[in-house]
């Protein structure tokens, strides 16, 4: 069994597996050559043999445990057929969503539209490179698809002001990405994910009153159905706060951490294995403070079953030699 499977299932607590969100990224030379000469991001997405390449790059420098398939949360969106385009220092930029187009959208149209990640997955888990390591899908949890699919670009500044109006719009768009998120799972799984991770990168941008609705019901819907295809799922709910509240009511099998969050309140609060937590900022520090903040990270949690990770994906400005470091200070431990 893989050593993330082992603490996963077994909740094994000897081991400390290991791999990085946004591991296969613009922080390695290997990749940007291939972007440099690709560059529209989707496109990328759906090259099979380019993605299956970049999701191997980094697993070829470090000895990681895990290869997370090169795509995108909105690949979703594009299999809907609602526009999606990646600008230069602007980021996601989407189209207006056409709802009366949007529901006659065929399953089998979206598949089709979206096999390539499939096709890759397939070309990653039956490379040698990802022997006894596992391989992650992923999809977007519903609200954080819901903000770029209605706001169409990234919150960073703000929602957009009549962003809960629509009372009626929200439900349909929460309805069609449950229906077509439970797909995107199912394939990625029939193409060789051996575990799913839910990414919530906007859990944050809520007030409580609104988490039932937005986040607590939509994601356990996914995350049971994730469990009834017999594969593990790991929660990512980034600045949610209440922790412990989210896995009692979504009750993944992982609960990723962010790094605002203290990791000795949460080792105390929460029984399930957890993954994550450190700023991915000390990785622009010096190997001392590295070694210092990923240790930390290990002491606390040296009786939990837990998968080392960041607290968020791993900045484009870190020099590979600090990730280098940073993955043999874990598997020394
Ligand atoms: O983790 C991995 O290595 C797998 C690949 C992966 C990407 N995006 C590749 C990517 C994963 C798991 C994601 C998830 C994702 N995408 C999230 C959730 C996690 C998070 O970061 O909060 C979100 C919100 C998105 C949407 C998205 N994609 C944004 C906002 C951006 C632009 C900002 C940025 O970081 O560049 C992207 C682009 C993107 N997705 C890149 C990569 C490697 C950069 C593309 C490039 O310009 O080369």
């Amino acid at each position: 069994m893989s050593p993330i499977k082992q603490v996963i299932l077994n909740k094994e607590t000897q081991i400390n597996p290991v791999w990085i969100m946004r591991q296969a990224g613009r922080y390695l030379p290997e990749f940007r050559k291939i972007r440099e000469k690709n560059t529209n991001f989707i496109n990328l997405c759906l090259n099979s043999n380019l993605s299956a390449e970049i999701t191997l790059q980094p697993l070829k420098r470090f000895e990681l445990d895990a290869a997370i398939i090169f795509s995108d949360i909105l690949i979703l969106p594009y299999g809907f057929k609602q526009k999606v385009e990646f600008k230069k220092n602007l980021g996601p930029i989407l189209g207006d969503l056409n709802l009366d187009q949007t529901l006659i959208v065929k399953d089998n149209d979206f598949i089709e539209r979206v096999n390539p990640v499939y096709k890759a997955i397939d070309l990653v888990t039956k490379n040698k490179i990802t022997k006894n390591k596992s391989t992650i899908g992923f999809v977007g949890a519903p609200w954080t698809l819901l903000v770029y699919i209605l706001n169409k670009q990234s919150p960073k500044l703000n929602l957009k002001k009549d962003f809960f109006k629509d009372q009626f719009l929200i439900k349909q768009t929460l309805n069609i990405i449950e229906k077509f998120s439970k797909i995107h799972i199912k394939n990625q799984i029939d193409s060789g994910a051996e575990v799913i991770q839910i990414f919530d990168s906007w859990a944050g941008l809520l007030s409580v009153k609104d988490l039932d609705f937005y986040i607590y019901n939509p994601t356990h819907s996914l995350v049971e159905y994730t469990k009834s295809l017999n594969v593990p799922v790991i929660c990512f709910p980034r600045g949610v706060k209440d922790y412990k509240k989210y896995c009692e009511i979504v009750k993944p099998d992982v609960i990723c951490i962010d790094y605002e969050i203290d990791p000795k309140k949460i080792e105390k609060q929460i029984k399930i294995p957890v993954q994550g937590g450190m700023d991915p900022k000390i990785l622009l520090t010096d190997k001392d403070t590295l070694k210092k903040e990923a240790t930390k990270y290990l002491d606390i949690f040296k009786d939990h079953p837990y998968i080392f990770n960041l607290g968020h994906g791993i900045l484009p400005e870190t020099n590979p030699n600090m990730m280098d470091y940073l993955v043999k200070t874990v598997k020394n431990y």
